[in-house]
């Protein structure tokens, strides 16, 4: 890295402070300053997200924060997709059966619905799609995704969400199980934002 190099200020269009630590993370000795929407004291603006699918969700909540702030903005939107359930729950991850219902439910719920389903037919995967919407009104998005099978039982008390239902037969265990880092080093999220990294240092952004 240069160092006289700017720090360059981006903002992410989130309020999650779990994923504003693993982008500050991934993109650690970056000259990057990452603020959220907490920092820049927009935690209160609504954003709909009524997309069909998880790009057009982070280009919702992308260009919304940038028209507001006159910045660039960075989005993402993640989930988990299960083959036998027609990728259910998909872009409605984290509503799935209700918003402030407990992981554990809804993981008990996905390994119910798979009873008796044989190991090939438990594929699923978690997806990550970062937008970066411009001032200018451009909106460019990069997706992530990492492929596993859904579990018999919960296992591992790393991560969030369904990573203790998150299977990784590469790895022998779940995302779960897989400390920050070496879940960052494979993760949805760690790819799509790496190559949303590359987008922008070839665009000369950054
Ligand atoms: P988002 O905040 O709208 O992107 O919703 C993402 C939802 O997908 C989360 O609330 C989780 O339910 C699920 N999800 C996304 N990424 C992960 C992950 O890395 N581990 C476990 N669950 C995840």
């Amino acid at each position: 890295m240069n160092m006289q190099e700017q720090t360059k200020k981006i903002i992410v269009a989130t309020g999650n402070e779990g994923k504003m630590k693993e982008i500050r993370e991934i993109l650690r000795g970056e000259n990057i300053l990452f603020s959220s929407l907490r920092d820049e004291g927009l935690l209160d603006v609504e954003i709909v997200e009524d997309g069909k699918s998880f790009e057009e969700n982070a280009v919702i909540k992308a260009r919304k924060i940038s028209d507001l702030t006159g910045q660039m903005v960075l989005a993402d939107d993640s989930g988990l997709e299960v083959d036998y359930l027609d990728k259910a729950p998909g872009i409605y991850s984290a509503r799935y059966l209700g918003e402030d219902t407990p992981y554990s439910i809804k993981n008990q719920h996905i390994i119910d619905l798979l009873d008796g389903v044989a190991d090939e037919k438990r594929t699923a995967r978690f997806v990550c799609v970062i937008a970066c919407a411009f001032p200018d009104g451009r909106t460019i998005t990069c997706r992530g995704t990492i492929e596993g099978r859904i579990g018999y039982e919960e296992k591992g008390t790393n991560g969030f969400g369904y990573d203790p239902i998150f299977y990784v037969p590469e790895f022998g265990c779940t995302t779960s199980e897989l400390s920050p880092e070496e879940k960052n080093k494979v993760s949805h999220r760690g790819k799509a934002l790496v190559a949303m990294y590359q987008e922008l240092r070839r665009e000369k952004v950054l």
